[in-house]
Formats: C-alpha cells, sequence, structure tokens
C-alpha cells in the first residue's frame, strides 16, 4: 500500500444522495419522510455507503420540492420534526456513516420571513433581496430563468421587480448585503454545531451577481447565461463563508457550481470547497439544442420517430465526448479532487440515459457502476440508481418538475407543439424521472407509502425493487455493493493517476482507462454496447480479471459481450 497520497475521508467515502419526498413513506401521507428514512438506515449499511446526503427537509412551500426554503431552521412538517431529524443523524452515525446536508443560499422561498419583510416598504429589509424600480411592464433587464420564463417578477406591493434566477418562488437573496451574508452564516453554525458532516452548496456559484446588472446577450435562438455565474465577488464570499462557518470543523463541502471551468473550479479549492460538482458528462448525452430545444431534431421527425429510433434520438451519447468531458476536468484540476455522479435528483435515470433499460438492463447498469466507482473522484450515487431504476412516460397532469412543467409550457404554447410530441422529450429529460418512488418491493406504490403517492410510481416495479435485488446474489444491487467494498479497500481505485486509453477508431463503442499508484495498476475495459467486441488488442487484457459484470468471465477470452465491464489487475 502506497502512503505517497494526500489523503482525506470525503476522497476515500461514497456519497448515497436520498431525495426525502421519494424515499419512504412512514405515515401514510404519500410523501417519504424522516422516520420513513429512519426505517431504512440499514439499507446505507447494506449497501456499503460511507455518507448520506439528504436533499432539502427545510420547512418549504415546495414550489422547486424543498429547494425554496421557508425556514432554514426548522423541519417541513410533512418530513417530521427536528426530533425526527436528530434521530436520522445518530441512526447514521451510529452505523460509523457521515450525514451531509443541503445548504440552499442563493435564494429563499417568497414566503420566508425575509422576503415577506423585504416586500414591506416599511419591513426594515429592503435590501435582502435584489430589487429594482421600474414599471410593470418594464423588467430591469433580458434575463430568463433558469427554469425557463422571465428571471424578474413584479411585485405589486413594493411596486418594485425582483430577480429570480430560478421559479418566481425563490427570489435571490442580496449577498452584497452584510446582514444577509451574517444571517446565513449563522444558521449554517447553527446546523455545524448540531453535529452534521458537511454542505451540498446549491447553485454555490450564483450567489455573487454582476456588478449593474447588465443585459445578457442573446441571438435568434441561443441566450447567454454566463453573466449568472462565477460574479465578481463570489471568492471573497466564499472565503469569508469558510473563516466565518465550517473552517473549524471536519466537514465535506461539495460545491454546486454551474457554469464552472476546473481552472474556476480551482478557485473554489482554495476557498475551501473539497469537491465541485460539474454537469459537461451529464450534457454529453443532449445533442446540439441542448435539453430541452424545439429545434433539437425537429419536432416533425421526433413526432414521426419509432420507438428506437427516438431513443437514439433522444438519448445519443458519444463515447470521445464522455472521455474529453470527464478527462477535461480529471486533468484540468491537477491534484484537486472531483467528485462524480451518474444520476441525482436533477437528472433522470443513470441506466436509460447511459445504458439500455430493456434488453441489457442488468448488464449496462452494472457497466455504468463500474464507470463511475472506478474514476479518480468521490463517487455519488443517488437513491434507486443501485437497483437499476429507469425513466418512465409522463401525462402531462402527471408531471410535478416546476422545470419541466414550464418547458412543456413554452414548447406548446409559444412553439405550438402537440403535448404527444413533447412527451418523448419528458421521458427522457424531466426531473420527475428521477422522483418518482423508490421500489422497495412489489406491493402496491412499490411499498413506498400506504397512501396515495405524490408523485407517480414507475410501474416497472414489480421487476425492478430492493426486496427482489437483495434476493438475488447477481442483481445489480449486489454488484453496487462489491464494487463498493472493493473501491473502499483499494487505493490504486481511490487515489491512482488515471491514463485514457479508449475510445477510439480501432475499437467502437468501447472505454478503456487504467489507474496506476506505485506497483499496482487496473485497466478497466467496458463493452458500452448491445455488440460484442473483441478487444484482444488492447494491452492488459491477457491480465487476470479482478472484477466484472458477467458470471465466468476468463482472460484467455478476449470477446466482450454486451455492456461487459471488466476490470483487470495489471499487478
Ligand atoms: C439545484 C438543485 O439541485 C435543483 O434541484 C434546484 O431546482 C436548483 N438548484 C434551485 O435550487
Amino acid at each position: 500500500m502506497s502512503t505517497d497520497v494526500d489523503r482525506a475521508w470525503w476522497k476515500e467515502a461514497s456519497v448515497y444522495q436520498v431525495y426525502p419526498r421519494s424515499f419512504n413513506d412512514s405515515d401514510g401521507d404519500g410523501l417519504g419522510d424522516l422516520q420513513g428514512i429512519r426505517n431504512r438506515a440499514d439499507y446505507f449499511d447494506e449497501l456499503g455507503v460511507d455518507v448520506v446526503w439528504l436533499c432539502p427537509v427545510y420547512d418549504s412551500p415546495n414550489a422547486d420540492m424543498g429547494y425554496d426554503i421557508r425556514d432554514y431552521r426548522s423541519i417541513m412538517d410533512e418530513m417530521g420534526t427536528m426530533a425526527d431529524w436528530e434521530g436520522l443523524l445518530d441512526d447514521v452515525h451510529d452505523r460509523d456513516m457521515k450525514l451531509v446536508m443541503d445548504l440552499v443560499v442563493n435564494h429563499t422561498s417568497d414566503e420566508h420571513a425575509w422576503f415577506v419583510e423585504s416586500r414591506d416598504p416599511d419591513g426594515g429589509k429592503d435590501d435582502w433581496y435584489i430589487w429594482r424600480d421600474g414599471g410593470p411592464d418594464e423588467p430591469p433587464n433580458n434575463w430568463i430563468s433558469l427554469f425557463g420564463g422571465p428571471a424578474w417578477t413584479y411585485d405589486e406591493r413594493r411596486e418594485a421587480w425582483y430577480l429570480h434566477l430560478f421559479d418566481e418562488k425563490q427570489p435571490d437573496l442580496n449577498w452584497e448585503n452584510p446582514d444577509i451574508r451574517e444571517a446565513i452564516y449563522d444558521m449554517m453554525t447553527f446546523w455545524l454545531e448540531k453535529g452534521i458532516d458537511g454542505f451540498r452548496m446549491d447553485a454555490i456559484s450564483c450567489i455573487s451577481k454582476p456588478h449593474g446588472l447588465p443585459d445578457a446577450d442573446t441571438g435568434e435562438d441561443w441566450f447567454d447565461m454566463d453573466l449568472y455565474f462565477n460574479g465578481p465577488r463570489i471568492h471573497e464570499f466564499m472565503q469569508e463563508m469558510a473563516a466565518e462557518t465550517y473552517e473549524n470543523y471536519d466537514v465535506m463541502l461539495i460545491g454546486e457550481t454551474p457554469g464552472t471551468d476546473p481552472e474556476e473550479a480551482k478557485q473554489y479549492y482554495e476557498d475551501g470547497v473539497d469537491v465541485v460538482v460539474y454537469f459537461d458528462h451529464m450534457d454529453v448525452t443532449y445533442g446540439p439544442g441542448g435539453k430541452w430545444s424545439p429545434d433539437y431534431v425537429g419536432m416533425e421527425t421526433l413526432a414521426s420517430a419509432g420507438d428506437e429510433e427516438l431513443d437514439e434520438m433522444l438519448n445519443t451519447m458519444d463515447l470521445a465526448d464522455l472521455q474529453e468531458a470527464i478527462r477535461h476536468w480529471d486533468e484540468g484540476v491537477g491534484d484537486e479532487w472531483n467528485c462524480l455522479y451518474m444520476g441525482s435528483h436533477d437528472q433522470t435515470r443513470a441506466v436509460s440515459r447511459f445504458g439500455d433499460d430493456h434488453e441489457y438492463h442488468r448488464e449496462s447498469a452494472t457497466l455504468v457502476a463500474t464507470f463511475l466507482l472506478t474514476q479518480r473522484a468521490t463517487p455519488f450515487l443517488y437513491q434507486g440508481d443501485e437497483i437499476g431504476m429507469t425513466n418512465t412516460d409522463w401525462d402531462r397532469d402527471d408531471i410535478r418538475d416546476v422545470e419541466a412543467r414550464g418547458q412543456v409550457d413554452i414548447l406548446t404554447d409559444e412553439h405550438d407543439v402537440p403535448y404527444e410530441t413533447i412527451a418523448p422529450f419528458v421521458r427522457n429529460r424531466s426531473r420527475d424521472n428521477a422522483r418518482t418512488p423508490m421500489q422497495w418491493d412489489d406491493s402496491e406504490n412499490a411499498g413506498f407509502t400506504d397512501g396515495d403517492p405524490w408523485i407517480q410510481v414507475n410501474d416497472d416495479y414489480d421487476r425492478i425493487n430492493v426486496e427482489r435485488a437483495m434476493a438475488d446474489p447477481d442483481s445489480i444491487f449486489h454488484y453496487y455493493r462489491r464494487l463498493l467494498d472493493h473501491r473502499s479497500e483499494s487505493d490504486v481505485l481511490v487515489y491512482g493517476d488515471t491514463a485514457y486509453v479508449l475510445p477510439d477508431d480501432e475499437y467502437p463503442n468501447v472505454w478503456a482507462h487504467r489507474r496506476t499508484l506505485g506497483e499496482d495498476s487496473v485497466l478497466v475495459v467496458l463493452n458500452w454496447q448491445a455488440e460484442k467486441r473483441d478487444v484482444a488488442g488492447i494491452d492488459g487484457v491477457d491480465s487476470p480479471v479482478l472484477f466484472g459484470n458477467y458470471d465466468g468471465q476468463t482472460t484467455d477470452e478476449t470477446t466482450l459481450r454486451p455492456y461487459e465491464a471488466r476490470v483487470y489487475d495489471l499487478g
């Protein structure tokens, strides 16, 4: 074992993301809650993860499912009480795991007391948010919200406009005001003192706004949002935050930093952030028009495409692009550290997006697991991906995601596209796909709730569920468990340097990378397709197989089967 590495517990850890609304409901109201998570605490242990990241459970009217916080210091009624939360913290700690909380401080809910006071001309908090005077017909600048639609809303009460980079129920805080910063630091200390093990900082690259809020550049079919990210005072705020809050605690700081490249990320690392969350590897599946553009494939083509064609149109991925994204970040941050995720509450299901959720469901989900868990980055698993949960179809009325709803409205109202044509987009883009209830067993509502679930249950739960996965030693779940276990014992998998071997033209749709630490070296080869592929020419495939997702793999057999993943021990 080499000791010549810069060790940290959060580099060696694996993180499991819990979306509480959809994890487990203990009281039959159709919504997941803290007691429900506590009832399943052993599950984290059985899977073998080290950190649980809890999406927001704070008091919220849920315009954006908890990312619109009404009170930072109390728990949402539907989720339970502070005592339940403290119980969960103990449950996690008792199992030698850690708990990371979401920190949403770019914006609050419009129902937060600060905003209510800020709207009131005599409330005493007039500049706690970003307000601009002006007539009701003329927004202060041309910004659009990251969820679609204008980024300004006119408030009749104050007779002024307020900025919201997200939904209109999520007004942006004015970080220029030292009072607001102090109030946030106090709140962060409140949670740190409760004993949490870290923060996942939501949209943190948005907190500093450009001076004078200038118009963004636009063209006929594009809008440059760069102005929203990494504003002029961002690193000053981040450094102040570190000094005032977490600097003296042994915690993991995860920065969600949209609009950031590795060079900029290095600044965040200097500020005290441990890992930044990037999106480039997610964007590689969108094609040229981005996530929701009606120009992407042309709605007419979409309307006439068959199932398979649709899948290809909406789930494009070139391994070379994927490699470029991963490599850009791995090499770009140098000695610093990254995290990596293949799914989250903001993305679609990993197996549907990066694999084949029909014929090669198990094989491709375990291939994706192998990809995730063999990189030099702290792996983040998203609930349900460890059993291969999939995307599903959505009737318009069943859509819950504020982003998807907004985009569907724009496509139908402004572009005149019928919903049936957009429905495949929703299946392949909407965040709701990741938010369908966790599938525990094949009983009604997948064992998630005895009541009416707040969001539809994916109807494949009779096949894809935890109970079934745990009973089958060859399941996706057990594959994750074994590989997580393996990673936690393997310095080369955690700390080894990466050499990117494939893709290249000689081996279409095959991925390969090598990890090396001192004398230790492993080769990861992934046959990312439904066809077999001979990989005899790749250096190292005659070495012993350490790990793989097919039974009975032998080293003298160099033809990889559909979605076969192998990790070779190069010595
Ligand atoms: C990023 C969060 O992950 C997402 O769910 C949320 O909608 C936005 N930030 C706004 O808070």
